[in-house]
């Protein structure tokens, strides 16, 4: 156990030292090839090759480290989750299951298995910088549309221009698809809520990841003069918004485990004695069934417009994400739940409110994913955490998992 300890102990290390890798000194906000990645693929490089894996950096900045499988293993087993951040992040969202995949490749001590693995560090999950998640995981797959690549960041730079900035070549960018030799994807993540915790466990098995819709909306009426302007003739672009941010707030709240969030707002001009003229609002919204979410979000375009109606503003949305719920891999899954056992803990199915790049490897190969408590069910902020000793609680479930996938395999 005690190897199993240190193992664990320089896994938290290793994503302490990471979260160093930032835009903004102080926090960790770490974007889709920006500068910090640099050195986030130079640590992390260095350790995958430490444990004799073949790293290459593809075209659209994944970082992939190749372990060879023993003679003649045809097969591709890929671990790994996301390498960017939020705005001012925590220290385990994302990373943490990239470092736990060169710990578990590291935990073999060049034992070869009956498949090779394949350690993924993706560019970009949150969409922090572009408004558009998953750019790395939809290039794995082949998905990355051009309207993807043209999308510009708040400088007017476009994704394609990013890719050729950091030193990339777009032209590449379909060699980022993952071989056909693979034969599935496990994911380890922080669960970023509050619900092993409060059931007192370490470890939970996802069995789907919730649907999401992303949106954003502008609300337009009339800038004008806070001391001159009588209240009746205003066309309050702020005070239009926050009505219907009440109304997002009040449909989430009616309706069974539904989530639904604006979580930024920007007012223009924004200043204190001008009636705002614009606000741009973004909508969030989730649920695991996907007809729930929907109707939530009809409703909400609809409410933005009477509420416009009624106040003699303009409102218009584009949407950003139209992500439907994923259900887990079942035979994956299931040598997931053996594995958790065989670690002896208690099998926890959940589903997952926060999306992952398994979402989306979903689409091309069956994909898993194991959680890890949250303490205090924070996460998305400084105060994200996690325990020693439920990081090396899934570095013991996830290795009997790579045993579980080599019998189903043999
Ligand atoms: O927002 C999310 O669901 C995840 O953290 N990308
Ligand atoms: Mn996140
Ligand atoms: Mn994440």
């Amino acid at each position: 156990m005690k190897q199993v300890d240190s193992r664990a102990r320089a896994v938290i290390e290793r994503c302490q030292l990471l979260a160093h890798c930032t835009m903004e000194p102080g926090f960790t906000t770490r974007t889709f090839l920006s500068d910090p990645m640099k050195e986030v693929h130079r640590l992390l490089s260095s350790w995958m090759q430490d444990a004799g894996m073949g790293v290459s950096l593809d075209a659209v900045g994944n970082l992939r480290g190749c372990y060879a499988g023993a003679a003649g293993s045809g097969r591709r087993l890929l671990i790994g989750s996301h390498l960017d951040t939020v705005r001012r992040a925590g220290v385990y969202d994302g990373i943490l299951g990239v470092v736990l995949g060169v710990a578990l490749v590291e935990a073999l001590n060049g034992r070869r298995l009956g498949f090779q693995i394949e350690v993924v560090g993706f560019s970009e999950e949150e969409g922090l910088r572009f408004g558009i998640p998953f750019i790395g995981s939809r290039a794995l797959i082949g998905q990355l549309d051009e309207a993807t690549l043209n999308t510009t960041d708040a400088n007017g730079i476009r994704v394609v221009d990013a890719i050729r900035g950091f030193g990339l070549d777009p032209s590449r960018i379909s060699d980022a698809q993952v071989s056909a030799d693979a034969m599935g994807y496990l994911e380890i993540h922080i669960e970023q809520g509050p619900v092993l915790e409060n059931l007192g466990l370490q470890l939970g098995v996802v069995e789907a990841i919730a649907g999401q819709s992303r949106f954003r909306f502008t609300f337009r009426g009339q800038t004008n003069h806070a001391g001159t302007t009588p209240m009746h003739l205003r066309r309050d672009a702020l005070a239009g918004a926050a009505e219907w941010v009440r109304e997002v707030e009040r449909r989430a709240q009616s309706t069974d485990a539904l989530v639904a969030t604006v979580g930024s707002l920007e007012v223009e001009p924004g200043a204190s004695n001008i009636v705002p003229g614009m606000v741009r609002a973004t909508l969030d919204v989730r649920h695991a069934d996907d007809s729930v979410r929907k109707s939530a979000v009809q409703y909400l375009q609809q409410s933005a417009q009477t509420i416009a109606d009624a106040r003699q503003l303009s409102v218009s949305c584009e949407q950003h994400l139209d992500q439907p719920a994923v259900a887990m891999d079942s035979l994956f899954t299931q040598a997931l739940e053996s594995a958790v056992i065989r670690a002896g803990h208690r099998v926890h199915r959940m589903t997952s409110g926060a999306g992952h790049d398994a979402m989306i490897v979903a689409r091309r190969m069956p994909a898993a994913m194991l959680f890890l408590r949250s303490p205090a069910g924070i996460s998305h902020d400084a105060a994200e955490n996690v325990f020693e000793e439920d990081v090396a609680a899934a570095l013991v479930a996830a290795s009997y998992f790579l045993e579980e996938i080599e019998c189903q395999h043999a």
